[in-house]
């Protein structure tokens, strides 16, 4: 029979990183609906202390959020970049509702569903929102508004989402937002800061095994969607911190030495024992660094939100 080979960019991507030395799986698959479940499970962990502190920024200090936001013109465009179930966001819409200016709120998710179920419960909780949702790729949605937005853009990038990029990833997508932005648009990027280390293991190194599960529910979207045949008994999880770096990185370790078929792709990869495949990475910043990243972009740091432990900032840049 001729073979169906599958050629989606998650196939592309899996296909690269497997037969790439180190190994390597990339953390955007993670969001399935399975993987997105697990999220809300490890948000709700009390040691998963980032959501607390994002959550406590916008509740506590909404007012000075707002005021910081505005411009000599009074109506923009709220755009949020990975808007998901909007939790944090709708803090600051709530408050945004009762005042007296003029916006409209444009979630992109690369989610329909995660859209469609923000729209209802905004239409439903804050009736007195004008929401247009967008989906797809941040970058695509972005240029397309870019066409027709001619007010004033607030663009919202929440919960150290960041993170997740490397070195590279963070400057290509600081330059593609300064090149969607105009003089006077700001951003509000969550960072988590540096911190004790403790505190940050406790967070990412597993106190309910729900990151563990994160991790190997990619290699069961990659048995559905590709047709492998991964055991995940077969892998164990490993979280590290390097507080030189700032970064978390999580691997899957393979505990044997095995191979992997994916139907769907022909393709066979061989694991050697105790071999590593590097999953995820979520960076840890210093205040110096996040001015760095705005002033080489074009930004200026208006004002840095932090909480009261002063884990997490919310900080809003503007573009020169
Ligand atoms: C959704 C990328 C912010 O890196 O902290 C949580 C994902 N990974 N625990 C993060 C995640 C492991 C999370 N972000």
């Amino acid at each position: 029979m001729e073979q169906q080979i599958i050629t989606s960019a998650l196939a592309t991507d899996t296909i690269k990183g497997l037969s790439s030395t180190p190994k390597f799986l990339l953390s955007r698959y993670f969001y399935d609906d399975a993987g997105s479940a697990i999220f809300q499970d490890i948000m709700k962990m009390p040691e998963y202390y980032l959501t607390d502190c994002e959550e406590e920024i916008f509740t506590q200090q909404k007012e000075l959020i707002a005021r910081k936001f505005f411009g000599d013109d009074d109506s923009f465009s709220l755009v949020e970049l990975g808007s998901g179930d909007g939790q944090k966001t709708k803090i600051l819409l709530h408050h945004l509702a009762g005042l007296d200016i003029r916006f409209q709120y444009i979630p992109l998710d690369i989610s329909q569903k995660a859209n469609d179920d923000l729209q209802a419960t905004i239409n439903r909780e804050i009736p007195g929102i004008e929401i247009h949702p967008r989906t797809g790729d941040y970058f695509k949605q972005l240029k397309e508004l870019n066409g027709f937005a001619s007010n004033r853009k607030i663009i919202l990038f929440l919960g150290s989402n960041i993170g997740n990029f490397s070195e590279e990833e963070t400057n290509r997508f600081l330059t593609q937002l300064a090149g969607f932005t105009r003089p006077g648009d700001k951003l509000l990027i969550g960072f988590d800061l540096k911190k004790s280390p403790k505190v940050i293991m406790d967070a990412y190194n597993d106190p309910h095994g729900h990151t563990r599960r994160f991790n190997l529910n990619l290699l069961v979207r990659l048995n559905r969607e590709l047709d492998a045949d991964f055991d995940t008994e077969q892998f164990d999880q490993y979280t590290e911190y390097n507080p030189e770096t700032g970064e978390v990185k999580s691997f899957l370790i393979s505990k044997t030495s095995q191979s992997v078929y994916a139907g769907a792709l022909n393709q066979t990869w061989q694991f050697e024992k105790w071999e590593p495949v590097f999953m995820e990475r979520s960076r840890k910043y210093d205040y110096k660094t996040i001015n760095n990243l705005a002033s080489h972009n074009g930004f200026r740091v208006v004002y840095n939100f932090t909480d009261s432990r002063n884990y997490f900032v919310d900080s809003l840049w503007e573009k020169m």
